[in-house]
């Protein structure tokens, strides 16, 4: 079955989200197949951000996703990438619909960057790169 990477974001994990989160993830249907705790270092962050590179926010996200641990999961399930993206709702959380993750927890809270909970790979290319990164 197809897999992705989930991210539970620093400001989901110091804000005590993960618990709900992980409830989102399995009462949708997916299933959780391995989960860490990770102290992200620069050189992880780097690779996994790596086409963000140059962009603006691109040293404050790598600045708060260092800034304590991230919950990693693989999970699995038909059509499991997709459906994560969705559960999630949009990038900036001040605007993702209700009933996602992002719009019913997250909030802009005026930083450089958006802390916005949580990261799904975007595609089974990006989901395949990701998991080898995070779960070396
Ligand atoms: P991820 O699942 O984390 O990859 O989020 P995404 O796919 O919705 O967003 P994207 O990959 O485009 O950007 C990665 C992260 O950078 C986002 O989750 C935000 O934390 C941050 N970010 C992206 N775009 C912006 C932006 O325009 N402004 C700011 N301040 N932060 C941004
Ligand atoms: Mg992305």
């Amino acid at each position: 079955a197809e897999e992705t990477l989930i991210l539970v974001k620093p400001d989901g994990v110091a804000r005590g989200l993960t618990g709900e989160i992980l409830r989102r993830i399995e009462a949708k249907g997916y299933r959780l197949v391995d989960l860490r705790l990770v102290d992200a270092d620069r050189e992880l962050l780097a690779a996994h951000y790596a086409e963000h590179e140059g962009k603006p926010f691109y040293e404050p996200l790598i600045e708060f996703m260092s800034s304590g641990p991230t919950v990693a999961i693989r999970a699995e399930g038909h059509r499991v990438i997709e459906g994560f993206r969705s559960l999630a709702g949009t990038t900036d959380p001040t605007t993702a619909a209700p009933g996602t993750i992002r719009g019913d927890l997250g909030r802009d809270w005026g930083l450089k960057v958006q802390q916005n909970l949580v990261h799904g790979s975007d595609s089974p290319e990006s989901a395949a790169r990701e998991l080898a990164l995070w779960f070396a």
